[in-house]
């Protein structure tokens, strides 16, 4: 376990920096263009641990996939393409999106497929995917609590099915997505709103998927068994690496950053409603369309004075993994923000709700707390100058980087655990913060 120490503010900067291509992103071109005929070519796929996750595991189910010159180039065998064999274990490391997605995927597996994750996806619910699955016709072998390791038995006779997801979850619902494209007949989803990738990466193919927008949820009708040819894609920056950056600029003195061609994407952009709402003015320039997703670059200077918020629970799907940095920004806003019905957030890599509370005391900053609800009396005085400890004992990639963004722009001699974490989801974080001028 490597642990890294910070003793000192960031100095002032004013730099361009890119950030690693979009992780939902990547997963999903990966697993579509193994449903495709033909060779696709990805550019921008980061080598990320989910990433590197995603591509073994499909290399186990038969798909040949390399890089060449940083393009990645996937043999695409058509819809259920794979190669199947008896006793295939495919290990999802840290990635529920990969696990839960790929599990679509597999509903016509004629053999028993075993997936495992690490020890901390094998904590996190599956029963949400298993059970519309199983309408398809798919059968599970799973433990009382529907956790990782679990088999899965695919079926020759697939059913179309109508599901409702009400949890706001995309996972749950590319997961059906992915099931109903080697399904017979129309499927429709109601979803509670939540990113939109795998709709806009079926219909940037021409697939036969419809969306109706309605004001809290997605109706989707997906018509099955359409084989699609291979395809080129260009995955632009992650929002939720970027995040760490602007909130890192918006809190140090004096400084600026430009980060450049981050997908802006609406059904991922709540975070910069949140912040511009809390008084931040995070602007996109150069906005345009890259395969049918929005990109744009994001510009950001230092500011002084942030406001509370009572966050409208309408933003948290649209912002759901970078809700610790954004606590983070509201620890030093005038006034108590208030964030609630955010219960999901404890189902992520770690009990991220718990923790953040733990961290922020640990700051000096007063929280309340309940099981879905975060209170923060935010402190625009706050300045640190003691010792803090952050042990990361589940490893989480995202309360790594977030107290190490905490550490950079409030100070205190800070000692963070599990430095290694940020590899599953955002390899470069720590260069580019030697690339903005920190010495570790
Ligand atoms: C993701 C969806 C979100 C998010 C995760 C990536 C995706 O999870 O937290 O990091 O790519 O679909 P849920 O769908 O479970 O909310």
């Amino acid at each position: 376990m490597v642990k890294i120490v910070i003793k000192k503010k960031i100095d002032k900067f004013n730099k361009v920096i890119n950030v690693d291509g979009d992780k939902s992103l990547s997963i999903r071109s990966l697993l579509i263009g193994s449903q495709s005929f033909g060779i696709c070519k990805i550019k921008n796929l980061p080598k990320s641990e989910d990433i590197m996750s995603t591509i073994s595991g499909l290399k186990k189910l038969g798909i040949k996939i390399f890089f060449k010159d940083k393009i990645c180039f996937i043999y695409g065998n058509g819809l259920n393409g794979f190669n199947y064999k008896k006793n295939i274990i495919i290990n999802a490391g840290n990635s529920g999106t990969f696990a839960r997605l790929l599990l679509g995927l597999l509903i016509k597996s004629p053999y028993k497929l075993k997936i495992i994750g690490d020890k901390s996806l094998s904590r996190r619910d599956f029963n949400r995917i298993i059970n519309p699955l199983e309408q398809f016709g798919a059968t599970f072998i799973a433990n009382k609590q529907k956790t990782l390791p679990l088999k899965i038995l695919g079926s020759e006779y697939l059913r179309p099915i109508n599901f409702f997801e009400k949890r706001g979850s995309a996972q749950c619902k590319s997961s059906v997505i992915l099931a109903a494209l080697n399904t017979p007949g129309k499927t429709t989803i109601l979803a509670k709103k939540s990113r939109n990738h795998t709709e806009l990466l079926l219909k940037h193919l021409r697939l036969p998927i419809k969306t109706f927008s309605k004001k809290k949820y997605d109706l989707i009708e997906i018509i099955g068994q359409k084989q699609f040819k291979s395809f080129n894609y260009l995955i632009p920056g992650d929002m939720s690496s970027s995040a760490f950056f602007i909130v890192l600029t918006l809190l140090s003195s004096n400084s600026k950053l430009k980060i450049k061609n981050v997908n802006i994407n609406p059904s991922r952009a709540g975070f910069i409603k949140i912040i511009n709402k809390m008084g931040a003015k995070v602007k996109f320039v150069n906005k345009r369309n890259n395969c049918g997703e929005l990109i744009a670059d994001i510009c950001v200077v230092s500011q002084k004075n942030f406001k509370a918020i009572n966050c409208p629970v309408e933003f948290n799907s649209n912002a759901i993994d970078e809700f610790l940095i954004i606590f983070l920004l509201a620890s030093k806003a005038s006034g108590t923000s208030y964030f609630k019905k955010l219960g999901e957030l404890n189902k992520k890599e770690s009990p991220r709700l718990k923790l953040a509370s733990m961290i922020l005391k640990k700051m000096g900053v007063k929280t309340k707390t309940s099981k879905d609800s975060i209170k923060i009396f935010g402190n625009p005085n706050l300045i640190l100058n003691k010792k803090i400890l952050i042990n990361n004992f589940y490893k989480d990639h995202r309360i790594f980087m977030t107290s190490v963004i905490a550490a950079l722009c409030l100070g205190g001699e800070w000692t963070i655990e599990d430095a290694e974490s940020h590899m599953s989801s955002f390899p470069s974080f720590l260069r580019i913060l030697r690339k903005i001028g920190y010495k570790f």
